[in-house]
Parts: structure tokens; sequence; C-alpha cells
């Protein structure tokens, strides 16, 4: 699903924040919780910035901000973007790598629609489908990849328990995508809901990895109970089976 054109999202720079608050006007058949939705959307710094910078979703800026603090999106790199859609990562990723519609490093995979990505392969599949990792890895020509980012989030449901359930089992699945395929020294990034992360995932990555960290990127609004695991430096698979216990997490409140 390449496109053959190149995707340049605008250059403005600084924080769109222009001070003015918009309201909305009640209209019928909107219900007050989509009403305070609709304007906390246009009241939105991130959202406004994303819009005027051409990047389709204002989570885009939690992957430039991970990622100006752990550089994890080198020029050449290999990624594979799990929980896509809108395609505001796989923007990212492709102009961080420098993925081109004639030699794409950067496959995307929701089972939503996503509009083509100059420079990125996209699957329209459910992730936790028993062939979408074959597919992905076929999609890279069977290279293995340097980056697993998962921002999927199963849709959620108001239930806290439920939704976070639901979110570490696809963060649980991620892990284990990532370290079946990931080349040697490579970094794995994933949503998790604050309440714990999973043991077991926690006690898999930090075997697997130099560093485990927590972080909380400032474009993640402070309400919402998202955090991001940070795994780099993929130990290989042969290195992480001996298993050296040496491997710390650490805890960042935050990146500025
Ligand atoms: C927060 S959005 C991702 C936003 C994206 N990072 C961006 O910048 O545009 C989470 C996405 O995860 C996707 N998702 C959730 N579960 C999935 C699954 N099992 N397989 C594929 N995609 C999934 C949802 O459809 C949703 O589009």
């Amino acid at each position: 699903m390449a496109d053959k054109k190149t995707d340049k999202p605008k250059k403005t720079g600084g924080r769109a924040d222009t001070g003015l608050k918009v309201r909305v006007k009640t209209a019928r058949g909107r219900t007050a919780s989509s009403q305070r939705w609709l304007e906390r959307q246009l009241n939105d710094p991130y959202v406004v910035k994303a819009r005027k910078e051409g990047w389709r979703s204002r989570a885009a800026f939690k992957i430039i901000e991970i990622d100006e603090k752990h550089r994890l999106l080198k020029p050449g790199a290999r990624v594979v973007d799990l929980g896509a859609a809108p395609g505001g990562w796989s923007q990212v990723a492709a102009k961080k790598v420098g993925s081109k519609p004639d030699r794409v490093l950067v496959v995307g995979i929701d089972y939503l629609d996503l509009d083509p990505i100059p420079g990125v392969t996209l699957l329209k599949k459910d992730f936790l489908d028993e062939d979408a990792p074959a597919a992905l890895m076929a999609e890279l020509g069977g290279h293995a990849p340097d980056v697993v980012l998962s921002d999927m989030a199963a849709p959620t449901t108001g239930h806290h328990k439920t939704d976070y359930l639901r979110t570490m089992h696809l963060c649980e699945v991620a892990a284990a995508f990532a370290v079946d395929v990931l080349a040697p020294g490579g970094s794995f990034v994933a949503k998790v809901f604050r309440g714990g992360t999973e043991n077991e995932v926690l006690a898999m990555l930090k075997q697997h990895f130099a560093t485990v960290a927590h972080v909380k990127p400032p474009s993640s609004r402070q309400e919402s109970v998202e955090l991001y695991l940070v795994a780099r430096g993929f130990k290989g698979r042969k290195a992480a089976g001996e298993g050296d216990g040496e491997s710390a997490e650490r805890e960042d409140d935050g990146l500025s």
C-alpha cells in the first residue's frame, strides 16, 4: 500500500497554543460527553499543532517526544508499527528512518482502514490473528526490524479493570512478537495503562533488553492512565536465553 509520493509534514515550530478557547454550541443529538470531547479537541494545542504540521494524529507527538529522549528511530532502521491508525506514528517513523516508496522500511498494521502513507506498507489486519506476525515479516522481506512500536489500545469500555486487562494483553502479545523478531540491539515501545505493568511482561523485557523504562511523554494527557514502556538494547535470542539477571528498570517521570 506504499504510495509513490513523499510525505512531508509542514514545519511550523513552537507550540500551537493560540490562547483562544473555542466554545461549542450545544446541538440536538450531541451528548454532554461528546460536547466535552469536541471542546477538548478544538482547544488542545497538540491537536492544532498536528493539523498544522500535517501529522494524522496528536499521538504523533508522543513518539516524537519519546524518540527525542531515547533516540530509537535512526536513519535506515526497520520499524514495525502495531496499531497504526490513523497513522501519526508511522508518518514520524518513516520520516526519521528515511523510508521511501522505493525502499520501504516501515510496516504498520491495524484492523481499521488507513489512508496510504508514502514510504509505509500498511496491513489492514488484526494483530492478534495467528498469521499477523508472518504477514508483517513478509512485508519486511524477512529482515529483522530494529524497532517494534505498539500504540495499540483496545476500545475503552469505561470499566477500568477491563480496559487495563485488554490493553495489557495487547502489550504482552506485542512484547512476545518483539522478542521473536527484533534484531540484536533493537528497541520496543508499548502503550500500557497505569496500575502496574504486569510483572511477567516486565520480567520478560528485563531479561531480553539492556534497559526498560516507564515513560510519560509530555503530550500524553496528564489525566490519561496511559504510559509507555521503552525497552532498549535487545540482547538477541541466544544471549537473553543465557540470562545474566543484570538488567535494571528505570522509572521516568517525563521527558522534559
Ligand atoms: C491510539 S490508536 C493508535 C494511534 C497511532 N499511534 C497514531 O499515531 O495514529 C490505537 C490503535 O490500535 C488499534 N488496535 C487495537 N487493537 C488492535 C489489534 N488487535 N490489531 C490491530 N490494531 C489494533 C486500534 O484500531 C487503534 O487504531
